[in-house]
């Protein structure tokens, strides 16, 4: 740049020299000191054989200034016309601030010249400011010519992240046929992302002129044809109820889509009140993000109510068991009368555990009441030896020091590890494989 502003002193000083000449002869003439003020305000009419200073700016700064040629054109704004006689164009000398200074071009760059500047505008802008689009910039540089390509638009399906794309590579050539590729940022069959994606292709000659002219979109549209897939959708059901209405829940199905889940909805709602003898048929509609929708998950909830075969009061359900049988075979068969579905969940039932209060109740409300007084109950000290466990509500074996023992139980014989309601409702240990009634639970 340095050598680049001397080269154009030396020559503005040429041309000073010989417009010295010219104004010397004409030294009388007072209006060029106002005919022809620049756009800087300043004196056309400078003394020609000083180099340029450094001058106030506006802007307060002290600011190199440089030879300019203030063209003298035919007699425009009353400026004396001049010839020149060494082939340099009619004008004067001045001093003033680098042209370039103000950033006169908005997109390229800017060359001081020996009368202004020049704007250089990059591919694409044009204009003496390079302020104007240029919709049709030429396919060549420095001779190169590039044959490239148009926009390239493909279409894939929503959630496809890239797509490969083949394309014809663009090509360039000059006449000495000494164009290389210099760089491409893809080449074909690349995989290009959803979206729009610049190629750009950079060409050049032998002597390192650059031709990046090949610049063309890969876009990479998406489209959702893809209804939501539901998962877990709740199978058909039958539900064992107490109560010839009961609230009837279930876990929603999920979904998922590319574009998300707008909603799903149904026509039940986990909660509703099912009757038997009216089975319902739930059906999901679940919609995506697109508006498309998928409603292939439903299924029927039926009710069978097992109400006539058991006793229930406000805190359990009884059933009672005629057959005579061992203890474990008797606590294994209750809980495969379940689940029995109640208006707080569903429960499995479990071999029933009484103390005597809750047993002497049950006794009036059971049909065959005076055999409960040899049914077994849900305890036995088969952990450990002298220590009786009680599974109260079929959740779980807990230590229960209880009232309830006849007098002289438990035995502590060795063989008698499990419990069985007795006389009075009282509880006593009996060996296990002896036979006995049994009823089964429902805690409620
Ligand atoms: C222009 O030149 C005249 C005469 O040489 C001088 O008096 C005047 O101050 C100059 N004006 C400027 C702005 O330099
Ligand atoms: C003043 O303007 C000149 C020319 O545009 C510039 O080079 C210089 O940095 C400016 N100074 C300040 C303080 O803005
Ligand atoms: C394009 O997508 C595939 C999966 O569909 C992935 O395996 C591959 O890495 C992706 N390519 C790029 C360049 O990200
Ligand atoms: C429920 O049964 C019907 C047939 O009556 C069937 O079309 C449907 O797919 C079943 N639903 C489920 C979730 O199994
Ligand atoms: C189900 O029925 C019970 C008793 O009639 C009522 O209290 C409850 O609000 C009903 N539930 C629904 C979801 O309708
Ligand atoms: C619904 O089920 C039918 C039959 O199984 C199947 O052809 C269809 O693709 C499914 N629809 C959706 C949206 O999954
Ligand atoms: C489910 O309900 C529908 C409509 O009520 C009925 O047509 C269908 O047979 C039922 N399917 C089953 C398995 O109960
Ligand atoms: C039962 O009695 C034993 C011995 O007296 C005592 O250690 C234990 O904590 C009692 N358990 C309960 C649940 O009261």
């Amino acid at each position: 740049m340095e050598q680049k502003y001397v080269l154009e002193c030396t020559y503005g000083i040429v041309i000073c020299l010989s417009i010295a000449l010219l104004v010397s002869s004409d030294a009388s003439m007072n209006e060029t000191k106002t005919c022809c003020t620049d756009r800087f305000g300043l004196n056309y009419t400078l003394p020609m054989f000083f180099e340029c200073q450094k001058k106030g700016h506006l802007n307060g700064s002290m600011v190199q200034t440089i030879p300019k040629l203030i063209p003298n054109s035919l007699g425009g704004g009353g400026c004396p016309r001049r010839e020149s006689k060494l082939g340099v164009p009619p004008g004067r000398r001045v001093c003033r601030f680098p042209d370039c200074d103000i950033n006169p071009c908005e997109n390229g760059w800017c060359e001081e010249t020996m009368t202004g500047y020049r704007c250089h505008c990059p591919i694409g802008f044009q204009g003496k400011q390079c302020h104007e689009l240029d919709t049709n910039p030429p396919a060549t540089t420095q001779g190169i010519f590039v044959t490239c390509l148009k926009d390239i638009t493909v279409t894939v399906e929503l959630g496809t992240p890239n797509k490969s794309i083949e394309f014809t590579p663009p090509s360039a050539v000059n006449r000495e046929g000494t164009v290389v590729l210099v760089s491409q940022n893809y080449i074909s069959g690349d995989d290009f992302p959803v979206g729009s994606t610049l190629v750009e292709y950079i060409f050049a000659d032998e002597s390192g002129n650059q031709a990046s002219l090949c610049t063309f979109n890969v876009n990479v549209n998406t489209v959702d044809t893809t209804p939501p897939v539901v998962q877990s959708c709740p199978s058909n059901q039958t539900f064992s109820v107490l109560k010839t209405t009961t609230p009837i829940t279930w876990t929603p199905p999920t979904a998922s889509d590319a574009s998300g889940i707008a909603f799903i909805v149904a026509n039940y709602e986990p909660g509703v009140n099912v009757s038997v003898n009216s089975p319902i048929s739930v059906i999901y509609t679940v919609t995506d993000n697109s508006g498309l929708v998928n409603t292939n998950c439903s299924f029927n909830i039926t009710l069978v109510s097992v109400e006539t075969e058991w006793e229930c009061t406000s805190s359990k359900c009884y059933r009672f068991d005629t057959r005579w049988l061992m203890w474990h075979h008797a606590h294994n068969i209750c809980p495969t009368l379940g689940p029995i579905t109640t208006a707080a969940g569903d429960r499995t039932p479990s071999l029933l555990f009484a103390d005597t209060e809750e047993a002497s109740r049950l006794a009036l409300i059971l049909k065959h009441g005076n055999d409960l007084r040899d049914s077994w109950i849900n305890c036995n000290e088969m952990e450990t030896k002298g220590l009786f466990m009680c599974d109260v509500d079929g959740n779980g074996a807990v230590q229960i020091n209880s009232t309830s023992w006849s007098s002289g139980h438990p035995t502590g014989y060795g063989n008698e590890k499990c419990v069985a309601l007795s006389y009075h409702y009282k509880w006593r240990d009996l060996p296990c494989h002896y036979a006995r009634s049994s009823v089964c639970q429902i805690v409620l």
